[in-house]
């Protein structure tokens, strides 16, 4: 079956596509035994997601935002995906893989490297996937990381009754590069927090100088929410003067709804998308041998140092809240808080 002639032949493989960096090293060998790496296509379902890809079409198709998108103007980059959803009943397979296995090894980072790259020099399979394979060898491998898990997971059925499990992690990344040196990621994910909730925040720096009052203290800087479910969008967060006397400010947003422009039905599922991508041969929105490799070798370390005698201790979290109090402290900084700024949110 594995043969091309005539006609053509092509293999779609669905995550996990192995739990370590062996594993998976193991398996395209397997798989490279057999088929080519362009007959390959191990999908993230992610990258099948409009909002997704419209990553790339903000930052490429608009001259606007690139030129700020960069080490001089953005103070850091925030990546949450958020799941209402505790394990359910995906507990046999959950408890072995936990949150870094199940989500950030293939989603989140995926996320991270459509933020991070380069722009690619034509919108084709091996030069995106080029650029995202760039942003993941230079990411650097020692991580701040937190571990957590909410509060009843023990007793879900299937789950171990003294499983260390997180179904819940946040962590720091940095690309050791020209644009994002400096620049910290925070990536976060977990089941049974406050709502569904999938978004990228850039956070611009401050305003270099204060001309206007402010009795409480610096205005909020500038943000850009890109808001990949379930409210589709983007906003803007600036700051506008208040209507009156005097010359005082506050932020307001700028939005744009998927729904109010495309109407409610635009977006395809995911998986659509996908399927058709591998019947028409296009391996853009698919992930490549290298790629997933580089991401287990960021994901291993983590994982490792969870185990053993310096883990940092596994935290707990009351189900339908935005997770642990520990994940504040990672963002290290008294103007850097956790945001979801698409729709009203706590
Ligand atoms: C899957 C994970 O890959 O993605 C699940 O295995 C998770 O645990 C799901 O719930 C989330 O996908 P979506 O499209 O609902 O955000």
């Amino acid at each position: 079956m594995n043969r091309s002639d005539p006609g053509w032949t092509r293999i779609i493989i669905e995550k996990p596509f192995g739990h370590d960096l062996a594993s998976a090293r193991d398996l395209n060998a397997q798989v490279h035994a057999a088929f080519t790496e362009d007959q390959v296509y191990r999908i993230d379902h992610f990258l099948g997601k409009e909002t997704v890809q419209n990553i790339l079409a903000l930052r490429f198709a608009n001259a606007i935002f690139e030129p700020l998108w960069n080490r001089n103007y953005v103070d850091h980059v925030q990546i949450t995906v958020a799941e209402a959803v505790d394990v359910g009943r995906r507990a046999g397979y959950y408890d072995q893989a936990g949150v870094l296995r199940d989500m950030f090894q293939n989603h989140l980072l995926q996320l991270f490297t459509l933020t991070a790259l380069e722009p690619p020099a034509l919108f084709e399979a091996n030069a995106l996937r080029d650029e995202k394979v760039k942003v993941l060898r230079a990411t650097r491998r020692c991580v701040r990381s937190v571990r957590a898990q909410y509060q009843g997971y023990r007793q879900a059925q299937g789950v171990a009754p003294d499983s260390e499990t997180a179904t819940y992690a946040a962590l720091e990344l940095f690309v050791d590069n020209w644009r994002w040196q400096g620049v910290p990621f925070y990536l976060r994910s977990g089941k049974a927090m406050a709502e569904k909730v999938s978004e990228i925040v850039i956070q611009f720096k401050h305003a270099p100088h204060l001309l206007f009052p402010q009795p409480a203290g610096n205005p909020a800087p500038n943000a850009l929410s890109v808001c990949l479910q379930p409210d589709e969008g983007l906003h803007l967060r600036f700051e506008v003067k208040l209507p009156g006397v005097g010359m005082r400010t506050r932020p307001v947003d700028m939005d744009f709804h998927y729904a109010e422009d495309f109407g409610a039905a635009a977006l395809p599922e995911a998986y659509e998308r996908l399927l058709l991508d591998a019947l028409q041969g296009d391996a853009t929105l698919f992930a490549r041998a290298d790629e997933i490799e580089l991401a287990w070798g960021i994901i291993d370390p983590i994982l490792e140092s969870w185990s053993g005698q310096q883990a940092p201790p596994l935290a707990f979290y009351t189900p339908g809240t935005w997770g642990p109090v520990e994940a504040e402290a990672l963002l290290g900084h008294a103007d850097r808080a956790w945001q979801v700024g698409c729709g009203e949110h706590a």
